[in-house]
């Protein structure tokens, strides 16, 4: 009786284990080149600076925007409307503007011939996407405890041992080798950079979830 009871809520903690585990979903068939990646992050850095909007531990470069509009990736354009919890209260508050993100399809130009054109393209083919950044975490830092209105996809380009992803209570690295991951922004989340190296990951908001039937 005892052993059925435990083998019960064995069964009851693997699944809800499994439920969120499956927040982070790797995608399968496609992996880009990783060094080709870096290469040219660095040609773009020297050219663009990541744009922090004053606020600390942000910084981001975009990749696309809404066709003909430089005002579409300017200013809080670069960061958009999450909730968070911010005290003690508990109680759930909203921060920064909302974007369209369907409207986000025009590569920006400086990224015109380059690896990240090629990547660009391919998500697309793949996933209907909204707004794509590269997104900095700086070292030692992490971001506020927030939900977003979709997930992320996700392609590490720069990364250590000491960067997680949590998606409520599971913690997982997201390694830079060219693979993709799409997580579950949905739910409570942060990002910490617990290295002395900044991360940077090529990050997209995903329209069409593949979290549905776990929303
Ligand atoms: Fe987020």
């Amino acid at each position: 009786m005892q052993t059925g009871k435990k083998l019960k809520d064995f069964t009851k903690f693997y699944k809800s284990m499994n439920i969120q585990s499956n927040d982070f979903y790797k995608v399968p068939n496609i992996k880009f080149d990783i060094f080709r990646l870096k290469a040219d992050l660095e040609k773009i850095l020297v050219k663009k600076k990541f744009n922090s909007l004053g606020i600390k531990n942000f910084g981001a470069i975009s990749l696309n925007q809404i066709p003909g509009d430089q005002k579409s990736i300017e200013g809080h354009n670069v960061r958009g409307t999450y909730w968070t919890l911010p005290d003690e209260s508990g109680e759930e508050a909203k921060r920064d503007i909302s974007i369209d993100e369907s409207k986000y399809t025009e590569l920006v130009s400086d990224f015109h011939n380059t690896y990240f054109e090629e990547v660009y393209n391919t998500l697309r083919k793949n996933f209907k996407l909204g707004r794509v950044r590269i997104l900095l975490k700086e070292p030692r830092s992490t971001l506020s405890w927030h939900r977003d209105p979709e997930p992320r996809l996700h392609i590490p380009i720069i990364t250590n041992p000491g960067c997680r992803m949590v998606i409520e209570d599971i913690a997982k690295h997201m390694p830079a080798d060219g693979t993709v991951t799409i997580t579950n922004n949905k739910k409570y989340h942060n990002f910490f950079n617990g290295g002395e190296q900044a991360r940077i990951h090529l990050v997209a908001c995903v329209l069409d979830s593949p979290f549905e039937k776990n929303d």
